[in-house]
């Protein structure tokens, strides 16, 4: 059964791979032994990332500048990664903007809906849905034609949950001023888990398969007041620690989940539950 879970040689391609969550996601594939290849905005970034997983695991990753929610950039470097690697084996469609909004936030009403501006929408809904879309298109139609693949979506428990504004609520502030989960974060969660049933029932015959992982909030550093109120919606009264996704991460890639497909899995410490 270990060996179910081996991802020797698999290529795992990440979007937003040099963030604070995919070079996670890059540690647990070069850790099965797998090849993370990552895509992201910042070159420097990415340079680091690299270089800490390389000293760490005996890996060839690799890094790409790419902004997934072009599609030329996407099809040219998936053409790359097919010069340089022969194949690809798996995709985590993970880059979003995922602005931190915490109750010490200072930020201006700009995340409420009477001031959410078109603008900001569309630039969310292009790189956490058109990015994972034409991630999907590219990088899944090369699985497909080479018999086969595991494309896994990083949505969120804000997926199948709203967010609870109280969350971020400041003494003192007027409700106009009050910052909020923004409406594109919903919607980008939501769509990708619409994306992940999609995907899940178009190449099944071709051996691609399609899941979802909805995380809870992740500790970052978060104000003392906004962890003592997340913690308490949450059954386990905690948030997630950074590695607390490797696992799901490297099932669904491996072949330890080849019967999934479809599935939207939750790793919330049971906040939708409750
Ligand atoms: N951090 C959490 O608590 C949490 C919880 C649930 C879900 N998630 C989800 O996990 C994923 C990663 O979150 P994170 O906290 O690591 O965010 P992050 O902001 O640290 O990382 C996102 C990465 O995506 C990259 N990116 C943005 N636009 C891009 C584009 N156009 N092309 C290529 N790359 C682009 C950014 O440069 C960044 O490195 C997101 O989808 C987020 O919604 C995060």
């Amino acid at each position: 059964m270990k060996d179910r879970f081996d991802l020797s040689g698999k290529i795992v391609v990440i979007t937003g791979g040099a963030g604070f969550l995919g070079q996670k996601h890059a540690e647990a594939v070069a850790e099965f032994g797998g090849i993370p290849v990552i895509l992201d905005l910042n070159p420097i970034q990415i340079d680091t990332v690299i270089e800490n997983i390389r000293r760490q695991y005996p890996t060839q990753a690799a890094g790409f500048v790419a902004d997934i929610t072009q599609e030329a950039q996407v099809e040219k470097i998936c053409q790359e990664i097919l010069a340089q690697f022969g194949r690809i084996d798996a995709l985590i469609n993970n880059a979003a903007n995922n602005p931190k909004i915490d109750d010490t936030n200072q930020l201006q009403n700009v995340s409420r809906l009477e001031n959410f501006s078109l603008e900001q929408w569309n630039v969310d809904l292009a790189v956490g849905l058109t990015g994972s879309f034409l991630c999907s298109k590219y990088f899944g139609t090369s699985m497909a034609a080479a018999g086969g693949g595991s494309i896994v979506n990083i949505a969120s428990d804000l997926g199948v949950i709203a967010p609870n504004q109280n969350l971020y609520k400041r003494e003192g502030v007027p409700e106009q001023s009050q910052n909020v989960k923004p409406v594109s974060y919903s919607v980008v969660k939501t769509g990708l888990i619409g994306l992940t049933r999609y995907l899940a029932t178009y190449w099944p015959e071709k051996g691609v398969r399609c899941n979802a992982i909805c995380p809870g909030g992740v500790s970052n550093g978060q104000g003392e007041l906004f962890l003592s109120r997340i913690s308490s919606l949450i059954p386990m009264a905690r948030m997630a620690r950074p590695d607390e996704l490797k696992g799901a991460i490297v099932f669904l890639i491996s072949a330890a989940s080849s019967y999934m497909n479809g599935a939207v899995i939750m790793v919330d410490g049971g906040r939708s539950v409750w």
